[in-house]
């Protein structure tokens, strides 16, 4: 299945009039949990650095859905172009329901050749990104009518990956957020849960981390369903928290990776 076509298995009227900020959202799994949401009745505005690609992003959903989508050019690591997009998503929809934290930065570097900069800067837009992004949307709308908010994850840090120091302490980090704020903010009717995919096809992600196709076979062989996931499989996990069925689900990340985390399989013993 190509990364652009969304196969339901929910009712379409799923999210009918939620408004949902994603970030992130114009490219790869993000994209993809756009086009979910508006396939089950959501507007979204999306958020990224390019503006160029957002705004391609926002016509291409738009035109594939129906639905509307907004593109609101902003960088998650300068809280006052947050609050900005924020306000501009609020005044075009006149509410929010759901935050989806997806902007990330990754590459392969070995903690020895990682500059100090290289290590914040990951940091910066995982972490601290996140953490801008729940607060600004907190005082934005949140604390006084409630909502989701979805963390992206990874489940590099379950274990430790190599090259990936950076990243697997950002979402560390990114995961002790999404518990910390589902114990705070419950209180106010938000849900916060998390996303930790595992390696997924035809991504940016995947790109940097198995750049060659060997590597990828290799990895698909290790993973236990043989294979890596897929943009819509995230997406469908998406819809489930974004929705009233995960109304009990609160300060969880949900690992959807086909067991890849839990050690290589498929081996010759
Ligand atoms: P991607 O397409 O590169 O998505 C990252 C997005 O973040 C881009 O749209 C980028 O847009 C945006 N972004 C980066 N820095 C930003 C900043 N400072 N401010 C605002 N937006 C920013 O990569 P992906 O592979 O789909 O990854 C999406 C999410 O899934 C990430 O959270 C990643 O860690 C997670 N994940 C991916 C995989 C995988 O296999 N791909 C596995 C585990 C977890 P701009 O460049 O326009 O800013
Ligand atoms: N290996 C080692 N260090 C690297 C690196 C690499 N492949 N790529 C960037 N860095 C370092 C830079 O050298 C710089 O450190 P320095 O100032 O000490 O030289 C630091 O990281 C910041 O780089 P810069 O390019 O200025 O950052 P940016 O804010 O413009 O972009 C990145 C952020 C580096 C994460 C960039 O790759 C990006 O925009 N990524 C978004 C897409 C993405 O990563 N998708 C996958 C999501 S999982």
């Amino acid at each position: 299945m190509s990364a652009s076509t969304h196969t339901s298995v929910y009712r379409n009227d799923l999210l009918a009039g939620k408004v949902a900020f994603i970030t992130g959202g114009g490219s790869g799994i993000c994209k993809g949990i756009a086009r979910a949401f508006m396939s089950h009745g959501a507007s979204t505005a999306i958020v990224g650095r390019k503006a160029d690609r957002l705004q391609a992003a926002a016509a291409e959903l738009s035109d594939e859905t129906g639905q509307r989508c907004l593109a609101v050019p902003a960088d998650v690591r300068q809280p006052e172009t947050i609050e900005a997009a924020l306000a501009k998503t609020i005044e075009e929809y006149g509410s929010l329901d759901v935050v989806v934290n997806g902007a990330a930065g990754n590459f392969l570097a070995p903690a020895a050749g990682l500059s100090y900069n290289g290590f914040a800067t990951v940091i910066g837009i995982d972490t601290l990104g996140t953490f801008n992004v729940c607060r600004a949307a907190f005082d934005a709308g949140l604390r006084d009518n409630g909502g989701v908010i979805i963390n992206i994850s990874a489940t590099l840090h379950y274990g430790a990956q190599p090259m990936q120091t950076h990243a697997s302490a950002a979402k560390a980090a990114v995961d002790s957020i999404t518990r910390s704020l589902a114990l705070e903010w419950g209180q106010f009717g938000i849900r916060v849960n998390g996303i930790a995919p595992g390696p997924i096809a035809e991504t940016e992600g995947m790109k940097r981390l198995a750049p060659a196709e060997e590597v990828t076979k290799k990895l698909e062989r290790a993973i236990a369903i043989g294979r890596f996931g897929r943009i819509d499989e995230i997406a469908n996990v998406a819809l489930f928290l974004a929705s009233d069925a995960a109304s009990l689900v609160h300060g969880e990340t949900v690992v959807a990776d086909g067991g890849a985390w839990l050690g290589p399989a498929n081996i010759e013993f």
